[in-house]
């Protein structure tokens, strides 16, 4: 072997896209080094600290020496709290031990698609989806089978159209609600519909409180047993780097998402864990501070976009994107992207991210000051001529 040459990879690590939100991130961090200022509306972070009564919560727990391991499947007081907000959120009757805690809800994606997944077994993914539903499933052995939904009926998920995509090889539904990069949400009939077609929906709320215009989700825990659940405390309560999420999963999975927990990541961080069930107790007052912020970002956003030009499809009902159409100034996403970096400073997230559907699309993510909007906004209109000239000519 030579000095440069390397053993194979496993299929599985080549069957992985980059997430290219986090390829524009690592290359406005290099521009960053070399002194230039840049706009960051390409990664889904908020920008907002976590519920003050959370760190102190966590702060509590590492000095009381709450620093070991835990049950892998969550301190009971925390699969409790889960299961009270989800009474609260949802009137959903959930039995605390059918929760399990995950250190992200992205660890839990890949408990439930390690499940569920044999080799060349489908999943049906509305598209434009998150970017890591198709790799994680595609880790798993298993093949994504998009379903495309459009703007211009606000991403509605059609149920014939799922239907059809569906084989004897099917074992679950993705959803997002609210949706990522869309911000969807899907009616009650749908979810109902689709939790009716005879397979496990996988919803991913992580998103939810983060709604507008007085909108609420068609939450998957209505759906009881048909239904895994995966939510975390990353978006509504700012704590993207706690590392802290949950499935709720059915009863008769819960037995085999526990062994694999045990063996993959024994258990959540404990202290991590305190700070989950004080936000759950009291950070509610931050939610609804956070959401009113957001709402106005929404609007600052949306109008500066469509007065540059862009194709903004109204105002999503959920999460803090805005996924607009793009075509005018390059129909290649990601080239537009790398250019919107380079020329204007501005970091945003290729539409391919989220698959074919997405291509000519942009998403634009609104967890940033409205200083930073509006400083944004100004850099992208002394752009934007330039590639409009170049994508027309
Ligand atoms: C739809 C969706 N699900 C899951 C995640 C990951 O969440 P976590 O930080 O809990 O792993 C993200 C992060 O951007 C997301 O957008």
């Amino acid at each position: 072997m030579s000095l440069h040459s390397h053993p194979r990879f496993a299929a599985r690590t080549e069957a992985l896209e980059p997430f290219l939100a986090m390829e524009v991130m690592e290359r406005a961090f290099a521009l960053e080094r070399e002194g230039v200022e840049v706009d960051h509306l390409e990664i889904g972070e908020p920008d907002f600290p976590p519920p003050k009564c959370a760190v102190e919560a966590c702060e509590r727990a590492l000095r009381e020496g709450q620093t070991h391991y835990s049950d892998s499947r969550g301190l009971v007081e925390l699969r409790e709290a889960i299961a009270r907000d989800a009474a609260t959120r949802f009137s959903a009757s959930v039995d605390p031990a059918r929760v399990l805690v995950t250190s992200g809800t992205s660890p839990a994606m890949l408990l439930v698609f390690s499940l569920l997944l044999d080799p060349g077994d489908e999943v049906i993914v509305p598209t434009p989806h998150y970017p890591c539903y198709p790799n994680f499933i595609r880790y798993c052995g298993g093949v994504p089978v998009f379903v495309e939904t459009s703007p211009h009926d606000a991403w509605a998920i059609e149920v014939r159209a799922v239907r059809a995509a569906m084989t004897p090889k099917t074992r679950a539904i993705m959803l997002g609600a609210p949706a990522n990069p869309t911000g969807a949400i899907q009616s009650r009939a749908t979810v109902d519909a689709l939790g009716a077609l005879g397979v496990p929906i996988i919803s991913d709320e992580i998103y939810d409180g983060l709604v507008y215009d007085g909108a609420e989700i068609a939450s998957a825990h209505g759906l009881g047993e048909g239904a895994f659940v995966l939510d975390g405390f990353s978006k509504r309560y700012a704590m993207t780097g706690f590392r802290l999420g949950w499935v709720v999963a059915p009863e008769w999975a819960m037995r085999r998402l526990q062994i694999m927990q045990q063996n993959l990541f024994i258990s959540a961080s404990r202290f991590v864990q305190h700070a989950g069930i004080a936000a759950l107790e009291g950070g509610a007052p931050d939610i609804a501070r956070m959401r009113e912020v957001y709402a106005a970002r929404r609007e600052r956003l949306a109008s500066g976009l469509e007065a540059l030009g862009f194709e903004v499809h109204g105002r999503p009902k959920g999460a803090f994107y805005l996924f607009v159409g793009a075509r005018r100034f390059g129909a290649n996403s990601r080239a537009l992207a790398g250019e919107l970096l380079e020329r204007a400073h501005v970091g945003v997230c290729p539409g391919v991210d989220f698959g074919a559907a997405g291509e000519g699309m942009l998403r634009f993510c609104y967890a940033v000051s409205e200083a930073t909007i509006d400083r944004a906004l100004e850099r992208l209109a002394t752009a934007l001529p330039a590639l409009e000239a170049k994508a027309s000519a």
